[in-house]
């Protein structure tokens, strides 16, 4: 029995006109516009790419976007200066950080320079003790993504055994976190995890996020699971470059119940998600109810 196929682009728009509707609300009823600043330090060609996409995804939602694409020679002070400078900015809610920084560059402590408040991406420490402690947050964009998108298939995820494959800041430990919260039994795998088909095997939800091609096969899976791919891996075969997750879709997709592709699942819920948390970070400095269904 071929899994259902849960369409990410079709869902990630969704979102988007939620965001826009919230946006277009502020604007009439508040005056207020919400801002997101991304900063892009050198020329890394992926960050590049992603930046552009966040800048027009921001303003088609009618949001205020500014961008500051600094030299890879940048100064740690000079950045934590345009933080500083962002950080007080009334008209912006939100400020990014594209990551990687260059070498030279404490990532740590440059992110941690963020207000809590505008750290959309979820990574500053506050947010992530936050999260931990079940208390209101920023949620980093992707597990935000994958936990919309298990919500919507489900409805209620209470009881459900969970796995996660990799332990990143950026998606595994938030989204072990966030099915926490929404009272799954978790699993974090990782790279050291013994038997791990085994444990695979044990879940209701499989989220795949190790950057690894196709290593996660169908037959480590419990017939009928829920499988998310966080993995964008590009590939060679058959003298071609192609996208492929870290969950072999071919297989997967012949025992699981529910699989998100790649490209075209979690993929485009990031950004969305992105400008769902500049809303709800914009709701919150001015005082106003959040928007709902655009939050953990
Ligand atoms: N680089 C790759 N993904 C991300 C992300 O989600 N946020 C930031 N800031 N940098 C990234």
């Amino acid at each position: 029995m071929a899994a259902t196929v849960i369409d990410g682009k079709a869902f990630a728009a969704t979102v988007r006109a939620k965001v826009a509707g919230h946006v277009a609300r502020l604007k009439e009823e508040h005056g207020i516009t919400p801002g997101l600043a991304v900063v892009l330090v050198g020329e890394d060609p992926a960050s590049q790419v992603y930046v552009r996409s966040k800048g027009k995804q921001t303003v088609e939602v009618g949001m205020k976007s500014v961008e500051h694409k600094l030299d890879a020679s940048t100064s740690e002070a000079d950045l934590l200066a345009l933080i500083d400078q962002l950080n007080n900015d009334p008209e912006i809610h939100g400020i990014l950080v594209q990551l990687p920084l260059p070498k030279h560059l404490d990532e740590d402590l440059v992110i941690n320079s963020i207000n809590p408040a505008k750290d959309v991406d979820g990574f500053h420490i506050s947010n992530v003790g936050l999260l931990s402690t079940g208390q209101k947050s920023m949620v980093p964009c992707t597990p935000l993504g994958c936990l919309m998108m298990l919500r919507d298939h489900h409805g209620s995820l209470s009881g459900m055994d969970a796995v996660v494959i990799g332990r990143s800041n950026i998606v595994g430990k938030p989204m072990a976190q966030l099915l926490l919260g929404d009272s799954c039994t978790v699993t974090i795998a990782h790279s050291r995890t013994k038997n791990i088909e085994e444990v695979v095997r044990r879940a209701d939800i499989v989220v795949a996020a190790v950057g690894r091609p196709e290593m996660v096969p169908g037959d480590w899976m419990k017939p009928g699971a829920t499988v998310i791919d966080v993995g964008i891996n590009r590939i060679e075969r058959d003298g071609k470059n192609k996208l492929v997750g870290d969950v072999d879709f071919a297989s997967a997709s012949e025992v699981a119940g529910a699989i998100t592709p790649v490209p075209g699942g979690v993929g485009p819920m990031t950004i969305a998600c992105l400008l769902a948390n500049t809303v709800t970070a914009c709701a919150r400095a001015n005082g106003l109810p959040e928007p709902e269904g655009l939050t953990a």
